[in-house]
């Protein structure tokens, strides 16, 4: 089955460590922003539903080998507004069990223009 091509934005419309919500056809769909690349993930939480795509974008603290916390991947993940979930926006894996997953879809930029392929 082909995909169907939607222009979501504007290049410089959604900065880095920004999001867009928009709807396309029956999907609501989060674009994000990480460093320059484009991400896009389905607005809806595999928790309970809620509109994950309305929470903060955000990084997260990691243990390292030293006995201690680091914050790290700032920017590049949404945390539920619901119950604090946090997702990878890059491949929609729930950090602590990467076997649950939001939505992704492919993004592609042409020119000035944002697609994303539903
Ligand atoms: S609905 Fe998103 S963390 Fe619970």
């Amino acid at each position: 089955m082909s995909k169907k091509k939607y222009t979501v934005c504007k290049v410089d419309e959604v900065r880095p460590g920004q999001q867009k919500i928009v709807q396309l056809d029956k999907f609501s769909v989060g674009v994000f922003n990480i460093g320059g690349e484009y991400h896009a993930l389905l607005n809806v939480c595999p928790h309970r539903g809620a509109a994950l795509c309305e929470g903060p974008v955000c990084g997260t603290t990691q243990p390292t080998d030293q006995r201690e916390f680091i914050y790290c991947q700032e920017n590049a993940l949404v945390r539920c507004a619901w119950h604090g979930w946090e997702f990878d926006i890059k491949s929609g894996e729930f950090l602590v069990d990467p076997s649950i997953k939001a939505k992704t879809f492919p993004v592609s930029v042409e020119a000035d223009e944002v697609f994303v392929h539903i």
